[in-house]
């Protein structure tokens, strides 16, 4: 007993935690807190511990995992099948990161609609949205690691996403991709992605909302009627904390109950459930397939099936960079005032059909059929005059994107599918490479054909494409430029 208590004081000597960190535990919060209201104040607690039960079981996977497009998916079903409790640890950092997700969203949830981002608090709040991007971003990222068939389209998405990004679109493609293809460079980059920058920039921001939470102290719990005022708030403040209690034990004790609950149930559902796959093996014969990504990204993958082309750019970069800056204008738009849900109808409604609407899109996301109906044109033969000038190896393409079903997709002179681009003209606008890249790979909604045509059939079908150009047009020297304004200039060539 007594060299417990050297120890300590030896330590105690050196890192005087009494003098630092007793009183961060003991600052007063507001005395309201002890009242069952203070049951509302627990849910960024419990997103902190499910994140940390992530980092433990994230950093045993790391061990096992290889992030190599070869080995990724056997050392995952060797964690499933072999390793002792490997499946148990997966489930684990799967079950906690959807847990995390949904705490997340509550803790929002509550703090928007309690008011507690209002003044003096509006960084937090800022720092939180920071929080939320990584937190997005690791679980995205944790997907694509999972490399089934779900992470390559997950993949695929993301990437015709950035490849809209005016200007810098194919390097950011380049960059994630690290190359033309879906491959280990793109595994490797991810996986360094999931493990040093976004956690270590989530635990940055992590420490800032800490650091804030408790420099600003906890809102005390609104009331209708007494809105924010910054001449006087402080002083109305420090009064409310002068009839505080101490944080520990009297509202800690709350978070560790809750907390204790987040784990209890995340376990649970790990053991019932176990892990997430990895589904099929990444196989991007996928014209048939109905990829679906992890539940908290359905609404976004809805949004991005269900959206007409033309307006897919705005929907896929346009809208989130607006939901993020709108996030982030919350507390500069509506700082002071009202804090009480009683009194703020706009602020109640925003949170309703916020969910609402991710709701119904998860909904559709989870149960509509990633491909458009395959009856209309699935047979149409290539129209006579394009055929009738063709050498044997571009007719066999011509077979070959008559078979394959292109045109469910693609009209040509005018009639077909109108998911993707006319074709009538791409052989002025596209490449000989970029052809090959988009049949193989596909990308932006067009599914990738690698396996499901041998590279006789992908040459023939890509002469073919190479020839639908207007008479005296030469094959295409770019890569590929947007549809509409070539055929534009396509017009002004004499
Ligand atoms: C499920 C629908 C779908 C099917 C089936 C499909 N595509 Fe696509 N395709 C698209 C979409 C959507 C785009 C636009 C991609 C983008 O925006 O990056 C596209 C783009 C293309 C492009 C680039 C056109 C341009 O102007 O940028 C070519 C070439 C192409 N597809 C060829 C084919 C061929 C050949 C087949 C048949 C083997 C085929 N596609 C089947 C949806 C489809």
């Amino acid at each position: 007993m007594n060299t417990i208590k050297q120890v300590w004081d030896w330590l105690e000597h050196r890192l005087e935690l009494r003098d630092s960190l007793w009183p961060v535990m003991r600052h007063p919060v507001p005395a309201a807190l002890a009242k069952p209201v203070g049951w509302w104040y627990v849910f960024g607690s419990m997103t902190l511990t499910l994140l940390m039960l992530q980092i433990v079981t994230g950093v045993c996977l790391a061990m096992v995992y290889q992030p190599t497009s070869a080995d990724a998916y056997a050392s995952l079903e060797y964690l499933n099948y072999e390793a002792p409790f490997g499946w148990l640890l997966r489930a684990i950092h799967y079950w906690s990161a959807t847990g995390m997700v949904v705490m997340l969203f509550i803790h929002m949830s509550q703090v928007f609609l309690m008011g507690a981002y209002k003044y003096p608090r509006e960084l937090t709040w800022v720092v939180g949205v920071g929080l939320l991007l990584m937190t997005l971003g690791l679980a995205f990222t944790g997907q694509v690691l999972r490399y089934d068939g779900d992470s390559y389209w997950g993949v695929s998405v993301a990437v015709a996403a950035a490849g809209r990004v005016p200007f810098l679109g194919p390097s950011i493609v380049h960059f994630i991709l690290g190359g033309e293809y879906i491959g280990s460079a793109t595994l490797s980059r991810f996986f360094t992605l999931h493990v040093f920058i976004l956690p270590g920039l989530l635990l940055g921001l992590l420490v800032v909302h800490l650091y804030l939470v408790v420099k600003r102290g906890i809102s005390e719990p609104p009331v209708p009627d007494e809105p924010v005022d910054k001449a006087t708030y402080h002083e109305k403040y420090e009064q409310l904390l002068e009839k505080g209690i101490p944080f520990f034990p009297h509202a800690l004790y709350r978070d560790g109950v809750a907390c204790a609950i987040a784990v209890l149930v995340v376990v649970g559902m790990a053991v019932i459930f176990g892990p997430k796959g990895p589904g099929e093996i990444p196989d991007p014969t996928l014209i048939h397939a109905e990829p679906r990504p992890d539940w908290y990204f359905l609404p976004v993958f809805a949004l991005a099936a269900l959206s007409p082309p033309s307006m897919e750019a705005f929907l896929m970069l346009g809208l989130p960079v607006i939901g993020i800056l709108a996030l982030i204008a919350v507390p500069f738009v509506a700082g002071t005032g009202e804090r009480s849900a009683r009194r703020r109808p706009v602020a109640v409604l925003t949170v309703l059909v916020t969910f609402v609407t991710l709701l119904i899109l998860g909904w559709y996301g989870a149960t509509s059929p990633w491909s458009p109906d395959m009856e209309a044109w699935s047979g149409a033969p290539v129209p006579d005059d394009i055929v009738a000038e063709l050498s044997p190896l571009e007719l066999q393409g011509a077979v070959v994107f008559q078979n394959k079903c292109c045109r469910n997709c693609h009209a040509l002179e005018g009639s077909g599918g109108h998911r993707g681009p006319d074709l009538t003209y791409v052989g002025a606008r596209m490449n000989h490479e970029a052809m090959v890249r988009q049949v193989v790979q596909g990308g932006g909604n067009m599914p990738a054909y690698a396996q499901q045509m041998n590279s006789a059939e992908v040459e023939a079908l890509v002469a073919f494409l190479v020839k639908l150009r207007p008479e005296g047009i030469p094959p295409a020297a770019v890569p590929s430029a947007v549809a509409e304004p070539l055929s534009a200039a396509v017009k002004e060539t004499p």
